[in-house]
């Protein structure tokens, strides 16, 4: 098939979050099982770092396309690029792009993000009639890239180059919609706003909601997880659009991100020092020695540089410092869980209130937290290397990339049962040796505390943990089987498209 990814982040062009994990591996997947697949993006100041450390990626200018936008036609390049047999097109125009962050809320800097991701969108279909390739589907991810449809439903539903372009919508994450204020819908240019602006189409409260454009003009919508798509259709987890979710029931999915192999992969993975696979872990415990010195944690021996108290677990946490993932009910018992004998290895940005309260608690405990801020990569990989625990009490949590890396990495994941976290996630039973991790259901510390407790319990049980970590990374998280899953999602998209338009296609 001919397939486009556009998206608004992927890997290694640019990165906030899983989205870029995402869109940066499944296409390299779906090429190696022969399908035509090309990537979209802007081109960042992050991208463009990239590119510049990376001179061997060689960046072809293509040509210069207008967009229009509120009837003005605004100027970007588009650029394409070969990496590993993908061809990829980064939509450049300064003005709206090179700035030092994607889409930050934090700042009033990004107070145009409606006519950024809406100039975007639109270029992405300009450019393929600049490249004369028109695919059979369009796979869009969140917000940023959901206005596509729209266009494709009312300016271009005549023209025949576009006509039988399906579309199919990931939502990635509920919690984040793109609403802007309704004097925005002048950016859609050439679209009659009456059309649109209906509570069945992308009004939302007043307001647009541009995820709302995608969920109700892409041919298919789906989510990362089956049990997210369940959870979206019902009030409390829907945001608001629990209802127009509903309505698309029937041709809503749900498909468990895979993760990159070759880039998670012990027993190759460049940013950690020892290497180690399911035979040897002995080299995984070199790792967690390492990082606790590296941090000076206490080791809990006498000669803190080679040896290590065993009756010690590390616990490490990767991640957006925000409210979806839980950080609410885990401050709530730093104190008892500090009490206790495990160390913690903290990595993430976001949220100002919880840098505050990270630094204070990593203040008191200075030997036994270390609380790192900021993007990191490799102290990333080496935490999930060397921790023997992965801790995600996410509030809601669409799939979590976390807990699959953790599993690969032979370290346990301690999991709120969520979305899917609860798809990928069993508890650990002794008796059976069945399960993978830890899991809690209610949202509180408590229930959190448990379930750590649980998994240092077992952690002194070494035939168990043992047993527990191999059933882990026995499992088989490779993109290759969600990769034929969404092949089969493209196929009904396009067949679905067909239907409605009456066009011979396949
Ligand atoms: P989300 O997309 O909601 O942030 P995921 O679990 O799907 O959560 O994916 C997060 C990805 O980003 C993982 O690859 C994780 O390792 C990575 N990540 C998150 N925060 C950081 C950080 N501060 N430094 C390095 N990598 C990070
Ligand atoms: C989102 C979700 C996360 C998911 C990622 C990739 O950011 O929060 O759960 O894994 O997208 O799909």
């Amino acid at each position: 098939m001919k397939i486009l990814v556009a998206t608004s982040e992927a890997v290694p062009f640019a990165k906030t979050g899983g989205l870029a994990d995402v869109t940066g591996a499944l296409p390299l997947v779906l090429s190696e099982k022969g399908h035509d697949v090309r990537l979209v993006l802007p081109e960042y100041t992050m991208t463009k770092k990239w590119l510049d450390s990376n001179p061997q990626f060689a960046v072809q200018r293509i040509n210069g396309i207008d967009v229009p936008i509120k009837g003005i036609p605004i100027k970007c390049i588009v650029q394409e690029l070969k990496h590993k047999n993908i061809t990829v097109y980064l939509i450049k125009n300064d003005d709206y792009f090179l700035r030092d962050e994607l889409y930050s809320t934090k700042s009033g800097d990004y107070e145009d993000n409606a006519e950024r991701f809406i100039f975007f969108s639109r270029a992405v279909l300009k450019m393929l009639r600049l490249k004369d390739w028109s695919p059979d589907v369009i796979h869009l991810n969140d917000w940023q890239t959901s206005p596509i449809p729209l266009f494709l439903k009312t300016v271009y539903k005549d023209d025949p180059f576009y006509s039988s372009i399906a579309t199919i919508l990931t939502v990635h994450n509920l919690g984040y919609q793109g609403v802007f204020n309704s004097s925005e819908l002048e950016l859609f240019s050439g679209v009659n706003p009456a059309e649109i602006f209906t509570m069945d189409r992308i009004e939302f409260y007043g307001k647009i909601n541009l995820l709302k454009s995608g969920i109700v003009y892409a041919d298919i919508v789906n989510t990362v997880s089956p049990k997210y798509a369940q959870e979206i259709q019902i009030p409390e987890c829907g945001y608001g659009l629990d209802g127009v979710l509903r309505q698309r029931s029937h041709e809503l999915y749900g498909i468990i991100n895979g993760i990159d192999y070759d880039t998670w992969n012990p027993s190759t993975d460049r940013e950690i020092l020892h290497h180690y696979n399911l035979e040897c872990l002995e080299n995984k415990r070199l790792n967690k020695l390492n990082l606790m010195n590296y941090f000076q944690l206490e080791t809990g021996t006498k000669s803190p540089k080679i040896e290590l108290d065993e009756k010690i677990p590390l616990i490490g946490l990767v991640g957006r410092l925000a409210a979806q993932k839980g950080l609410d009910i885990l401050a709530e018992v730093f104190e008892s869980l500090l009490s206790m004998d495990i160390r913690l290895i903290l990595l993430g940005s976001g949220e100002e209130k919880y840098h505050r309260l990270l630094q204070k608690i990593a203040r008191k405990y200075r030997d036994k937290i270390s609380v790192n801020f900021g993007y990191n990569e490799e102290l990333a990989h080496r935490i999930y290397a060397s921790s023997d625990m992965f801790l995600m009490p996410s509030h809601y949590e669409p799939c979590g990339l976390g807990q699959l890396i953790s599993l690969r990495y032979g370290t346990v994941p301690i999991v709120r049962e969520t979305g899917g976290l609860a798809d990928t996630i069993e508890e650990f039973d002794p008796l059976s040796g069945i399960g993978n991790g830890f899991t809690f259901t209610e949202y509180s510390g408590k229930a959190l505390l448990q379930a750590i407790k649980r998994a240092c319990y077992i952690y002194q049980h070494k035939t168990d943990w043992q047993r527990c970590i191999s059933n882990g990374m026995n499992q088989d998280y490779s993109w290759s089987n969600s990769a034929i899953e969404y092949v089969k999602l493209y196929r009904r998209a396009v067949a679905s498209k067909v239907r409605s338009s009456g066009i011979q296609k396949l």
